[in-house]
């Protein structure tokens, strides 16, 4: 019998982890050409949007988005359920129903077994089966390292669409996963994440953000993404620049999973936490010491960020509660009119 392999060392990034950066992403992205103007394209990339949205002229859209990394977790069936589960998640932080998916798959054929691929393929199927949709097909190359994602497309009613940008002064701010997922990752990483810890990361990375599908046909929602690598600034600061406006923190009403001081405390931290503050350090006033480890933590399909007319507060924290989600009940700040910075934190 030989040693379980652990895919976590095949892999030089995880999950999320993997995104290039904010700034470095905002050059490659850079175009002079000025390309087809798509009346019906609702959502290109020009508000770093969770997903593509097209307007199929019936008042329907079509949601179309791709996501794929390295191995997070050392299990195979893990790591293709978590993949899986992040990439369906930006179907639903538009406020939509996924439709089918196919996969993308980078296997280093020389290095590990096909059967260990086939497992990861097996715990996409199981979560797209959660998902009530199907793995349709997709694509495979041999590669350096393994990496797996989904290319997933969805539908919603074209008013049921919920977009990072439009945010308005006053909203509240909720998010539905508490943060640090990307700190245990790097603890497993280092072999030392605690059981406790152990089993919790594995069930939020699996969990899929199925509430997404619901709060888009709530019309007092004007705002929602998902929070994955840029870690809560990042994209937060995406729905403020959207909107061409500010958010206010409260640090201690924002979820934070228990017990992350045990590695922070020793600077067991992913390196992206500091590549993603280097990239918007200036927008954001007052981080705190504690608040810097989990703001800026890469999240892998972490909760969805919602903001919420100030009137509607009682009916959709009302919701939360009957949808298993009272411990987020609770807004993390609100929405400002524009200052100085993207976002001004109370710690
Ligand atoms: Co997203
Ligand atoms: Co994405």
């Amino acid at each position: 019998m030989t040693e379980k392999i652990k895919l976590t060392q095949y892999s030089h990034g995880a999950g999320c982890g993997c995104k290039i950066a904010p700034d470095v992403l905002e050059k490659i992205l850079k175009s002079d050409s000025e390309g087809i103007v798509d009346e019906k394209l609702l959502v290109g990339n020009s508000t770093k949007d969770d997903a593509a949205v097209y307007d199929l002229g019936n008042g329907t859209a079509l949601i179309s988005t791709v996501d794929f990394f390295m191995p997070i977790v050392d299990d195979a069936f893990d790591f293709g359920r978590i993949a899986s589960a992040n990439a369906i998640s930006d179907v639903y932080a538009m406020g939509g129903k996924p439709l089918l998916a196919t996969a993308l798959l980078g296997w280093p054929i020389n290095k590990l077994p096909a059967e260990l691929a086939q497992q990861v393929i097996e715990g996409a199927r199981s979560v797209c089966n959660e998902a009530g949709i199907t793995l349709a097909g997709g694509h495979s190359i041999d590669t350096l390292e393994p990496m797996f994602g989904l290319s997933v497309n969805g539908l919603a009613p074209v008013k049921h669409i919920k977009k990072n940008s439009a945010a308005k002064e006053g909203d509240l701010i909720y998010i539905t996963k508490p943060l640090g997922v990307g700190i245990l990752a790097t603890a497993l990483k280092r072999g030392v994440l605690n059981e406790e810890h152990q089993n919790l990361f594995i069930e939020q990375l699996s969990q899929l953000n199925k509430i997404g599908e619901k709060i888009g046909t709530l019309d007092y929602v004007n705002a929602m993404t998902d929070i994955t690598g840029f870690g809560l600034l990042g994209h937060l600061i995406e729905i403020t620049e959207g909107a061409g406006l500010s958010a206010e923190l409260n640090y201690s009403d924002v979820p934070v999973i228990r017990g992350i001081e045990e590695y922070t405390s020793k600077m067991i931290v992913p390196d992206n936490m500091y590549r993603n503050w280097n990239s918007y350090e200036k927008k954001v006033k007052d981080i705190g010491a504690q608040s810097f480890f989990t703001l800026n933590d890469p999240q892998t399909n972490g909760g969805l960020m919602i903001t919420v007319s100030k009137e509607n507060k009682a009916d959709f924290e009302g919701f939360l509660s009957s949808n298993g989600l009272k411990l987020y009940a609770k807004p993390i700040g609100k929405i400002t009119a524009k200052n100085e910075f993207c976002i001004v934190i109370n710690n």
